[in-house]
């Protein structure tokens, strides 16, 4: 495996690679989930490349930037246990230098779900999802369904910017006990994390309610916000049941494919999950 900090570096060993090349970019704190998709793209494609970024621009300033968990050593050693061809870690210069400007690429999905708490969140991604698809070139670029609606952005930009990119989605991986791992699940402590298992079950609760008949949004959501709030140390910041494809929420009766999306806080940690049939 190896390692390059700087696109010269980079560029040196991505110039030798010959064939397909999956690419799993990560903002590091390896766990299962990650591992999934670097699964994916090693049984997919020739090569496969990993970043780890720690991307300011997706953070608010009142976010946690500053205490995000950095684990590169342990993420390395991860890395190369799963035999991957390159990791890329670049330095906060190399991917927003001085004369880099914004991209010019704007979608109503940033505003609406994780949009409508974190605004300048899904402009952020994309600002560094561009930068490092052009950098990294690769053939096949490997997205979570943890992060749904950052999934569904990617594909629409990929279409819209014309990257001649597959973007390829992964299922979530949970814990044993159904809580959606995640980088931020390191706040949690364990009586926490077992705690934390309600938002999983109140989601599978969704889809048994929807496959027994019930399409009356305003009942469903009755139902599924009782069963979070018996759960004392969560509060609902949002659980919206929205078309599979566009996002948008169902405005009285579930018509169409769907996808029941939720972000909870378990004290100051904010945790997102979803689950669709
Ligand atoms: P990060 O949170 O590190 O996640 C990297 C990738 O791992 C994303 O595609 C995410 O959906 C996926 N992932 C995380 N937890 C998962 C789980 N439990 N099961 C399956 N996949 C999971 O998402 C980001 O970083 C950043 O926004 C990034 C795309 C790297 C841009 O900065």
């Amino acid at each position: 495996m190896q390692i390059a900090k700087s696109i010269s570096e980079f560029n040196l060993i991505r110039n030798t690679f010959v064939g397909s090349i999956g690419f799993v970019p990560t903002m590091g704190a390896l766990h299962d989930g990650h591992l999934s998709l670097v699964k994916k793209s090693k049984n997919k494609c020739d090569y496969t490349i990993v970043s780890i970024f720690i991307n300011p621009k997706q953070f608010a300033p009142n976010e946690d930037f500053n205490n995000y968990p950095r684990t590169l050593e342990d993420d390395i050693n991860q890395l190369e246990l799963h035999n991957i061809d390159l990791v890329f870690i670049p330095t906060i210069n190399q991917i927003y230098h001085d004369e880099y400007k914004d991209i010019n690429y704007e979608s109503y999905m940033f505003t609406i779900l994780e949009g409508s708490t974190r605004p300048h969140f899904f402009k952020g991604v994309c600002n560094v999802v561009s930068r490092l698809f052009t950098i990294i070139n690769p053939t096949d670029a490997f997205f979570g369904e943890k992060d749904f609606q950052q999934l569904r952005i990617i594909e629409n930009m990929t279409k819209e910017l014309n990257f001649n990119i597959n973007i390829v989605p992964c299922k979530i991986i949970r814990e044993p006990h159904g809580l959606a791992m995640s980088s931020r699940n390191e706040y949690l402590n364990k009586q926490d994390r077992l705690d934390a298992k309600i938002i999983f079950e109140t989601l599978q609760k969704g889809i048994v309610l929807i496959d027994s008949g019930e399409d009356n949004i305003s009942n469903i959501y009755d139902i599924l916000i009782e069963n979070i709030l018996s759960e004392p140390k969560l509060s609902i910041d949002y659980i919206k049941i929205v078309n599979h494809k566009t996002l948008i929420e169902f405005s009285d009766t579930i018509n169409d494919k769907f996808i029941i999306c939720i972000a909870v806080y378990f004290g100051k940690t904010r945790l997102i999950d979803n689950i669709y049939n």
